[in-house]
């Protein structure tokens, strides 16, 4: 599936291969404790999503945006205690389901497959600016990336307010990636 899809969409898969469990592994560490709700924008194959129900984020507190339609559906049919929405990540607040998820409760942590490195300046601000326009102060936005820093442009993580941190990293993975968590300065880890 991930493959077909690269196939297509060489542009918005950015990546060469589904992440691996070594990296869902250090997405997990990345969560600050206590997360109990959870969204996470760009599933794909459901490398990350898988990981997060085999931590124990329970199926009802996790939602996954996923703007393409096949894999949206491949997720849905895989994954089915989970709700999976098709959708783009750069309008956030403006997703009707999105919205029905935050009434039922806070969102303490927004997970991204995204390729966000190689998205240009106006769709990260797009992206961060709802992310935590949802969660609030205090929400974290885990990220990861193939690159040696903050895949987020600066001027970006200027205008939004915010500090990025690197939480791990892993060799096992094609290629080998960090895992950063953003967050609104001057709040603590
Ligand atoms: C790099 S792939 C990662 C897939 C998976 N998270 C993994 O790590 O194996 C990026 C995913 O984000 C999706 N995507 C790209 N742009 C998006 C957007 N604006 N809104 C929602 N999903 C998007 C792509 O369709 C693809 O599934």
């Amino acid at each position: 599936m991930f493959f077909r899809q690269w196939l297509r969409r060489p542009l918005s898969i950015a990546a060469i291969s589904p992440s691996s469990r070594f990296l869902a592994r250090r997405i997990i560490e990345a969560l600050p404790a206590g997360t109990r709700r959870v969204i996470e924008l760009g599933p794909g194959t459901g490398a990350f999503t898988r990981a997060m129900l085999e931590h124990g984020i329970a199926g009802n507190d996790l939602l996954a945006l996923e703007y393409n339609p096949e894999l949206q559906s491949y997720l849905r049919e895989q994954l089915p205690s989970i709700r999976v929405v098709l959708g783009d990540a750069r309008d956030l607040p403006g997703n009707p389901e999105v919205r029905r998820f935050l009434d039922e409760g806070a969102v303490h942590a927004i997970v991204s497959g995204l390729g966000l490195l190689a998205m240009d300046r106006e769709t990260q601000q797009a992206i961060l600016a709802g992310a935590f326009e949802l969660m609030g102060e205090d929400g974290a936005f885990v990220q990861f990336t193939y690159g040696p820093k903050v895949p987020v442009h600066p001027d970006v993580m200027a205008e939004l307010g915010l500090q990025g941190e690197r939480s791990g990293f892993t060799l096992r993975n094609l290629p080998p990636a960090s895992v950063y968590v953003l967050r609104k300065r001057g709040k603590a880890a």
